[in-house]
């Protein structure tokens, strides 16, 4: 990847400087649940503010398709940012029109304000040029600092930069060095480990990372479509038999790309995917034909821990099991602790995100000792997936 322009490039002092962030948060009971993504553009509201930008903060929240729902509206989510940032946040009613220019028109050098939800116009999934041009008459400079959007070609992640100076926030720029230390140019050797339900899903993933990295960890009830195709049986685990040839396919191409595909050894089974129900650990040639896979077992944690020991690089996409379900979360939860161990010990960059990764990470209390686990979900698969993202390639020019 070239590199890109960062703040270190951009003179705000004294600008109107449109800043886009993910402030699609979870909220329940009228609060932000998590404030994770807001954490995470703070080093740059903090940063343009400091340095006298006039801060315009955009984003989404859901998915109100072009209507304006109030239930949607980013208002809670402004007193949210200011809590977490220690200072005043404004909020304008609208992205775009008088509500905006007259919030805009207000604002001291370094004030920051949030503008309503983007997508309450529907010109904003469309890219559409003229609300674009409309946005871009808001700021003098665009920041672009919502990685976890850069997936989507919108006006506020993408149809912007076309039309003002575009650099990347610190966040975005973060997200951009982690992936691409653990999947552009690893050190190696480099493994990636991929877990979750479905290899339908995966498909894409799993054959660019083998193409990228040395050893691919496969768990989560994916493996079980994967040992299908090496002729082991699954008794009545959620596998995707149609798609066999689909995983011999990748398994042979792995193989002839230098890629070692690692699969669980032995099984954790139960009867059926409940709390503490009575569970036992087979050999993986001894599934029952009546029981189900729900983990992967010791001697398989035992395995790719060992593999991992050896490894320079880790990029984690999913858990191993059911791991929202215990004891069906042990496999996850010791993996990923091993992970933080060799990571914190300097023997491994480790780089997760997509999906429901933050959780699995999170539950086994090891976020924090990897080297960097990102906020985004859909632009993390799509990246690992080896797309390129519009709101990245723009960032490119
Ligand atoms: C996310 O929550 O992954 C991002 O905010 C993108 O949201 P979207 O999938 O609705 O575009």
């Amino acid at each position: 990847m070239s590199r890109f322009r960062t703040l270190d490039d951009l003179n705000a002092a004294g600008r109107r400087v449109l800043v886009r962030v993910d402030l699609n948060v979870p909220f329940r009971d009228g609060r932000v649940s998590d404030h994770t993504r807001i954490d995470r553009v703070l080093p740059t509201i903090r940063e343009l503010s400091d340095k006298g930008a006039k801060v315009i903060l955009l984003a989404h929240f859901g998915r109100p398709k072009g209507e304006r729902q109030p239930e949607l509206s980013l208002e809670p989510v402004a007193a949210a940012v200011s809590e977490r940032l220690g200072r005043p946040v404004g909020f304008a009613p609208d992205c775009v029109g008088e509500p905006a220019e007259k919030g805009i028109a207000a604002m001291a050098d370094g004030d920051v304000l949030l503008l309503e939800n983007t997508r309450f116009h529907a010109g904003e999934e469309r890219n559409d040029d003229a609300l674009a041009d409309r946005m871009a008459a808001l700021g003098d400079a665009f920041v672009a600092d919502a990685f976890s959007c850069a997936h989507r070609a919108h006006v506020s992640t993408e149809g912007l930069a076309r039309r003002l100076e575009t650099v990347a926030g610190r966040c975005m720029e973060a997200e951009l060095t982690a992936l691409e230390s653990a999947l552009g140019d690893p050190e190696r050797p480099a493994a990636a480990l991929v877990g979750g339900a479905k290899v339908s899903t995966k498909l894409d993933v799993l054959e660019n990372l083998s193409g990228s990295v040395d050893l691919l960890i496969i768990g989560g009830a994916m493996a079980n479509t994967f040992l299908l195709a090496r002729g082991f049986e699954v008794g009545r685990s959620l596998a995707e038999p149609d798609l066999v040839a689909t995983a011999q396919r990748i398994m042979f191409a792995a193989e002839n790309r230098g890629c070692e595909i690692l699969l669980p050894l032995d099984a954790v089974v139960a009867d059926s995917l409940a709390a503490d129900v009575d569970s036992d650990v087979v050999d993986i040639a001894a599934v029952p034909a009546d029981r189900m896979i729900l983990d992967v077992g010791p001697k398989s944690i035992a395995q790719t821990v060992a593999r991992l020991e050896d490894c320079r690089t880790l990029m984690w996409n999913g858990p191993m099991g059911a791991f929202e379900t215990p004891p069906f979360d042990r496999a996850t939860v010791e993996i990923a602790r091993a992970a933080a161990r060799l990571t914190k010990s300097g023997k491994l960059n480790s780089v997760a995100g997509g999906g429901d990764t933050v959780a699995a990470l999170n539950h086994a209390d090891a976020a924090a000792d990897f080297s960097y686990v990102s906020t985004a979900g859909g632009a993390f698969l799509e990246w690992i997936e080896g797309k390129v993202l519009p709101g990245v390639a723009v960032l490119q020019r």
